[in-house]
């Protein structure tokens, strides 16, 4: 049996009151509507059709499913009649239907409303939701499900109900295409709606399955900032979770801001505050903040990161970095380095054991193998108009505030003394000082 799934996604999102299309907005470092294909995939589904606005349609490519616009967001209804105008038919064939704003959906539920979906029959989500709610309502007549019910049409009556369509049903295709084709507008909102094929289905004789969520959580949908924020921290706690089941420990996994797909060590230690982004990977036995962030960061293991950022950038086993340092765009940081508060490095190459403990700009620089960088050193890169280069070798002795006019080198084991303002390259082993940086007597 072939299942293809659509995914309601075009809604204008009015009550986000955002100039973004709601799904597009941010959880945990990922669009909201990633976490609802993501789910998909994970329960086996990958044919998938997304209905989208044009700012959707747009950036659908980045989603890696096929995006059919919606000129106009005439309902739900309205979205799956066009999805199923792109798709081809299959008479065997069932569709799922699931909206892009519930992106704390899990895989199991998608499977569960497939399997309970027979031949002819509908099979959807229900949820026990407190009230207030803005969740249609089940009406069930004789202990089965009659229809559902809209909020904004609902009776008094119906608005006491607390069982809920969740926004997620399993349909035998051919007769899915065939209800979509009879749905009305006859409501409060004048929109065709997805949930008024339930009643079709009841009418008709067809068979409706209502499956249980048993934990409402995940068909919470997002429809304003309350909800994302909501939803955002349950995420992040589930990811939290998820490392910590792996062996890391997190001081604290409510100020610890993590997402999807990083891979972090065992028995590294969070500390609070400190957020861990864009793939990044994090080896074992290491110490994180706290208030640190590392985006796109590559960590050997037992590396320190105190009250630090780490951006686009990799430091190597035994690495000691910060307090307050920012290492960015490309710096490539050996083993047994050390960089100390105040220290800025920039698409630069420290080898092993190179030493900047503090108040420090190095960028693109080269710098060899246990070379000693004194406090307040900078290498004045910028002329200008070019970025230039400074390369400075191993077992090096760069005084406490030293100016290093690039493009320079200092050859292996040379020494600047403090103060020097070094404007010609310095060879291996010679001692330089003073501005220009002459060689001191007997050089
Ligand atoms: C919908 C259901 C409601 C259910 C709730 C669960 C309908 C009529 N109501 O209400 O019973 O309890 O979801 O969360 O279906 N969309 C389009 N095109 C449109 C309209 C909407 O693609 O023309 C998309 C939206 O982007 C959204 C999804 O469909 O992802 C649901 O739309 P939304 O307006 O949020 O419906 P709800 O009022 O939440
Ligand atoms: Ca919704």
């Amino acid at each position: 049996m072939n299942v293809r799934a659509i995914v309601l996604a075009a809604g204008k999102g009015t009550r986000m009151k955002s100039g973004t299309t709601k799904v597009l907005h941010d959880l945990c470092g990922r669009p909201m509507l990633w976490y609802v294909l993501h789910a998909l995939r994970a329960a086996g589904i990958s044919g998938i059709v997304t209905v989208t606005n044009a700012e959707l349609q747009e950036r659908i490519g980045e989603f890696g499913v096929t995006g059919v616009l919606q000129n106009e967001q005439l309902g739900t209804g309205h979205a799956v009649r066009v999805a199923l105008d792109a798709m081809e038919p299959d008479a065997s064939g069932r569709v799922l239907v699931a909206c892009g704003d519930m992106p704390l959906v899990c895989p199991e539920l998608f499977t569960s409303v497939v399997e309970a979906a027979g031949s002819g029959a509908l099979a959807l989500v229900t949820a026990r939701i407190p009230l207030p709610s803005n969740f249609g309502r089940i009406i069930r007549k004789n202990g089965g499900v009659e229809r559902i019910v809209e909020t904004r049409d609902a009776s008094p009556e119906e608005l006491k109900i607390d069982e809920v369509n969740a926004g997620i049903y399993a349909f035998d295709e051919p007769a899915l295409r065939e209800a979509v084709g009879r749905l009305r507008d006859d409501n409060a909102q004048k929109e065709l709606y997805l949930t008024d094929t339930v009643a079709d289905f009841a009418r008709s004789g067809k068979r409706v399955v209502p499956v249980l969520a048993e934990d409402p959580v995940h068909v919470i949908g997002i429809n304003d900032r309350t909800e994302l924020a909501r939803a955002r921290a349950e995420l992040n706690s589930r990811l939290c979770a998820l490392h910590m089941k792996e062996g890391v420990t997190i001081v604290d996994p409510v100020t610890t801001y993590l997402e999807p797909e990083l891979k972090i060590g065992r028995d590294t230690v969070i500390y609070p505050n400190t957020s861990i982004a864009r793939l990044s990977e994090v080896g074992e036995r290491c110490a994180i903040g706290p208030n640190s962030r590392l985006s796109n960061a590559r960590i050997g293991n037992e590396v320190t990161v105190r009250e630090s950022s780490i951006f686009d950038s990799s430091a190597g086993d035994r690495t000691s970095i910060g307090p307050y340092a920012r290492i960015r765009d490309n710096a490539q940081l050996g083993e047994d380095v050390r960089i100390g508060n105040y220290v800025e490095v920039k698409n630069s190459r420290l080898a092993r054991g190179v030493k900047a403990s503090h108040l420090t700009y190095l960028g693109d620089a080269e710098i060899g193998e246990e070379t000693n960088i004194g406090a307040g050193t900078i290498t004045c890169n910028y002329d200008g108009k070019n970025k230039n280069k400074t390369v400075i070798g191993r077992d090096v002795m760069i005084g406490s505030n030293t100016s290093l006019i690039a493009p320079v080198t200092v050859g292996d084991g040379a020494l600047t003394g403090a103060g020097s303002v070094v404007t010609k390259d310095v060879p291996p082993g010679r001692r330089v000082a003073g501005n220009p940086a002459k060689p001191l007597p007997g050089q």
